[in-house]
């Protein structure tokens, strides 16, 4: 076998590779492999110039273990896509441009690489660059180690995506809710994003960018950046993004979409049929970005729209720069699942503007977003809202502490987590979204809200268009808020919250008086009052939510077929609803319930609903054959990310 050795003993590229590695394949030597022999021609550079990185240097190489990228050398300035649509074969096909920041003498440049096929690169001077592919490793794909010029300021890649690329879903037109055209949509956080860009893939690397892409006719194209609201006649659309961000937020969809305004810098696309609905349903998106831009100032992105996605949509929101990707599982009729938008918006601060240095840091992004969602929602829908949302978040979260703790996942409940090795994908819990929170939530009782806000509209100013980590975040809540002062510190608990297990003494204890009326229905229905005896009018959803989660592991079927026949839960049209609900069917094997399961889960792909049903579905025989079963058919129209979780539940 051929490989290049002078790369292969690159001292930074063995220690990266050594880094991601050892944890998640068995072989200790990673070997190059060739996909393009003539890339290893000539690679003396690779190891000359790499000699000369000091220790200090490699300590920053590792500080992102889920990247290969070394942009304390070299790192991506603005990056210029330029891509076709191909849906026949489910490929994006075409260049990207990376202009680089030379930082040191390095003359290597490392991207995150996977399932791309590289054509070729080219240097700004015209000629052919040389480089190396690394063997691929689980998750984290390759590394692209492309030799540069001591004087190359950029580099052109010519490659094309895979049609199982993990970012990218392709749908049919039956897929979709209009059925006459084909869909692509592409979810890039947390690492994914490698799978149809080679990038420096790591959150706390920031970039402009600018695109065109080719579609077809009839489709429109849209990114996470400013965009043209019309279709064109040649289905060739131009972007610019002129404001730096992580490669987790670049994004693109390319539908029969529409476009409606709904203030005077937000709107909505969604399919035609879709459009009415989705612009009912999101009439508080101008006073949302009023209320957010009075608490922790200007939202700095120009236009704020929201694109409601098909439903195999494998999340709720994604928090695309000027542009929110959405779950249609939000259209409820009610306006009552619209906190996923005020929780998107909020990422334009917390996270899009101050952003997570490493998915380690994730609370950084989430915590402070739920804790940004739940002011905003406070502000127009009022406290007794808030305050049922909150009541819900700490019942969630305490669930997740419990199911970790039994997992013998301890360490999973720290604030800061340890993903090194690991997909970050581990690191998706309550933990980081509501532990943050409540973490949050602790800061502002012991200082005051008034000052807490002072303090975090500062944070968000100071620290726009960085990056941000956990040991820096301490540093600056020191510095600017609690300033040494031990009481403070004594009354919030920082460090237990940061590197400590489950919730520590200093955390709050929601109260919600409409939940308490919830409480008193429970206690009824368990102690033998009838269904419908019991007082639920105007009851909204964060209500039933809480009823349901109340009776969890409580019920016979008998109080479940009584339950649905008193309210017809099983017909109900609330997603979030549907999902408790089915859990309560499936743990007494309720069997009326079982067809309407079987077409939520080959209709929606939002893996947050999947799994708790899933997860219920394996813990009998019958029920997990079932679940199988229903899973074969509904894959075909999960999205990468869902259907992995699933197979993992499966054990398939
Ligand atoms: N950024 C997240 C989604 C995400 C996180 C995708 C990590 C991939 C990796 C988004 O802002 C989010 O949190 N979505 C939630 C909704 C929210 C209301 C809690 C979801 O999708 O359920
Ligand atoms: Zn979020």
């Amino acid at each position: 076998m051929f490989y290049c050795s002078d790369a292969i003993f690159d001292p930074k590229l063995s220690i990266r590779m050594n880094r991601i590695t050892r944890l998640t394949v068995s072989s200790s030597l990673i070997l190059l492999s060739l996909p393009l022999l003539n890339s290893c021609k000539n690679n003396t550079d690779l190891k000359s110039d790499s000699d000369q990185g000091s220790t200090d240097q490699l300590k920053e190489v590792t500080s992102d273990a889920h990247s290969f990228s070394n942009p304390q050398d070299v790192s991506i300035q603005h990056m210029h896509l330029d891509l076709a649509v191909d849906f026949e074969k489910r490929v994006l096909k075409g260049s990207v441009r990376l202009d680089l920041d030379r930082k040191t003498k390095v003359n290597v440049l490392h991207l995150d690489s996977r399932q791309l096929q590289i054509e070729k690169i080219l240097l700004d001077d015209g000629t052919e660059a040389q480089f190396l592919l690394s063997e691929d490793v689980e998750y984290f794909g390759q590394d692209l180690a492309i030799n540069l010029k001591k004087k190359t300021k950029s580099v052109t890649v010519f490659y094309e995506t895979s049609p199982s690329a993990e970012a990218l879903q392709w749908l049919k037109p039956e897929q979709t809710a209009g059925g006459k055209h084909p869909y692509l949509f592409s979810q890039s956080q947390a690492i994914l994003a490698r799978t149809w860009i080679p990038c420096q893939d790591s959150p706390g690397v920031k970039f402009t960018y600018s695109a065109s892409i080719k579609t077809l006719p009839d489709l429109i194209a849209l990114m996470s950046a400013e965009n043209g609201q019309k279709k064109t006649k040649d289905g060739v659309y131009a972007f610019t993004m002129n404001q730096p961000i992580s490669s987790y937020l670049l994004a693109l969809t390319v539908g029969d979409l529409e476009y409606e305004q709904l203030g005077r810098n937000c709107g909505v696309y969604a399919e035609p049929s879709m459009l009415k609905k989705c612009v009912w349903e999101f009439q508080d998106m101008q006073s949302m970005i009023d209320s957010a831009e009075a608490l922790y100032g200007k939202y700095a992105w120009g236009q704020y729209d929201v694109v409601v996605l098909p439903p195999s949509f494998p999340f709720g929101g994604m928090e695309n720069p000027r542009l929110t990707f959405a779950t249609p599982t939000i259209i409820a009729g009610d306006r009552s699942l619209v906190a996923l938008i005020a929780h998107e918006l909020a990422h334009s601060w917390s996270g899009n503007l101050v952003t997570n240095e490493t998915w380690d840091d994730f609370w950084l992004n989430e915590g402070f977003t739920v804790y940004f969602e739940q002011r905003i929602m406070e502000k127009i829908f009022g406290k007794p809202y808030e305050e049922m949302q909150t009541k819900l978040g700490m019942g969630e979260l305490k669930h997740t502490i419990e199911r970790l703790t039994r997992e013998n996942k301890v360490d999973d409940t720290h604030l800061y987590l340890a993903l090194t090795g690991r997909n970050p994908d581990d690191g998706l819990t309550d933990i980081a979204y509501e532990k943050g929170r409540f973490f949050l939530q602790t800061i502002e009782y012991a200082v005051g809200r008034e000052k807490f806000d002072v303090f975090l509209k500062q944070y968000f100013s100071e620290n726009a268009f960085k990056s941000m980590n956990t040991a820096k975040f301490e540093a600056y809540l020191d510095e600017h808020l609690l300033k040494g002062d031990s009481n403070l510190y004594a009354k919030i608990q920082p460090k237990e919250w940061i590197y400590g297990p489950g919730l520590p003494s200093s955390a709050p204890n929601p109260e919600s008086e409409e939940l308490k009326k919830v409480e008193v229905e429970i206690l009824k229905f368990m102690n033998g009052d009838h269904a419908d005896q019991l007082i639920t009018e105007n009851w909204t959803t964060h209500h039933w939510l809480y009823f349901l989660r109340g009776l969890k592991d409580k019920l016979d079927v008998n109080q479940v077929a009584e339950l649905d026949n008193v309210f017809d839960l099983t017909n109900s049209g609330n997603n979030e609803i549907l999902c408790d609900w089915f859990q309560h069917c499936i743990a007494v094997e309720y069997e009326p319930a079982y067809q309407n399961m079987e077409s939520f889960l080959t209709s929606v792909g939002r893996r947050k609903f999947l799994s708790p049903l899933y997860e219920a579905l394996v813990k009998t025989e019958e029920g997990k054959e079932w679940g199988t079963r229903v899973y074969e058919i509904a894959k075909p129209g999960y999205h990468a990310v869902s259907s992995n979780s699933i197979e993992e539940i499966l054990g398939l």
